[in-house]
């Protein structure tokens, strides 16, 4: 277990150390306990937590606003739209002038070639820890819940086959930042890791390149395929979403088309049949009902949709404790 995390920025879990992460988990699972015991845990009595948002937010901003409370803190939820950020504050003074008042700073930032340079941007002038939300390129804090998920459903994840796959959907563009956040955490744990997806919708290649070589450093394994329903067949962990084709184009007209060439890459009972009989079906949320995902799946005997989202709390309270 690591103690020194005090003061640390999460933008992205490459920066922290495989034991660091293995101290949120087990943080995590302590503060799950006491919760469902009913016990306090007052560990951030009088702090407060900077909720900065540039894009919209159910589960990111709900937990985080009740894990502060729950640590006896409290959070400000400020929209980027409703601020003078949307006049001109620059990152450098929301870190300065943020990170004055309060004892956290989160951003969510995610449009496409700005929001990690700008939550860096925030965290180099800012004197507390500045933690990412979720920007264009990582979602750090779904990820840890994704593990924690699976490492409560599942045991040790080491050997376990993970399969990330692109689903259509067509409500927007989604950010990149989860799959590429699933692909580098999961092989650092030893998984054997599946990224499926239709050749438009490829990830960054310096993220696939470390993906790569985490899975050499843990012994895992890391494989792209094209098959929709390849990447199903035997998997342990599936976690089929929607990401946008942003490195293929940045037409919106074109990415819809290119989209729509994929409809049928929806998991369904068929594909959920293919994986192992006790696999798990996983979802960031939210997910485009009957268009990604069959209600009959997400809602189904695999599902743990929602203990996923439940851990987004405990795995947020658990970094939050350990840095401010
Ligand atoms: N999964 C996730 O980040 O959900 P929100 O966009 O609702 O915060």
């Amino acid at each position: 277990m690591q103690t020194g995390l005090r003061g640390r920025d999460l933008i992205t879990l490459q920066e922290w150390t495989r034991d660091e992460i293995d101290t949120v988990m087990e943080v995590a699972l302590d503060l799950k306990r006491r919760r469902a015991l009913g016990e306090l845990h007052p560990l951030l009595r009088d702090k407060v937590l900077a909720m900065l948002f540039f894009f919209s937010s159910t589960r990111t901003r709900a937990s985080f606003e009740a894990g502060m409370a729950q640590l006896g803190g409290h959070a400000q939820f400020i929209e980027a739209e409703t601020t003078q950020i949307a006049h001109g504050d620059t990152a450098k003074e929301i870190g300065e002038i943020l990170g004055r008042y309060n004892d956290g700073i989160a951003i969510r930032q995610v449009d496409w070639g700005v929001g990690n340079g700008y939550i860096r941007e925030v965290a180099e002038a800012s004197r507390v820890p500045v933690l990412n939300m979720q920007c264009d390129v990582y979602h750090p804090f779904q990820i840890l819940a994704d593990l924690l998920t699976i490492i409560e459903k599942k045991g040790d994840p080491r050997g376990l086959t993970i399969n990330v796959s692109y689903a259509y959907a067509a409500s927007y563009q989604k950010p990149l930042s989860v799959p590429q956040s699933l692909i580098l955490l999961m092989t650092r744990y030893g998984m054997n890791v599946r990224l499926t997806h239709p050749p438009e919708f490829r990830l960054m290649p310096d993220i696939v390149a470390q993906a790569e070589a985490n899975a050499k450093a843990s012994r895992g394994s890391f494989e792209i395929l094209t098959d929709f329903d390849a990447g199903f067949e035997g998997a342990d962990v599936v976690y089929p979403k929607s990401w946008g084709s942003m490195l293929t184009t940045s037409d919106k007209a074109e990415s819809a088309r290119i989209g729509a060439k994929y409809q049928d890459w929806i998991c369904d009972e068929r594909r959920m049949a293919l994986a192992k009989e006790d696999a798990i079906y996983m979802h960031c949320l939210p997910a485009d009902r009957n268009v990604e995902v069959a209600d009959a799946v997400i809602d189904g005997p695999h599902s743990v949709v929602y203990d996923e989202a439940e851990n987004r709390l405990h795995a947020q309270k658990a970094v939050m404790a350990l840095t401010m």
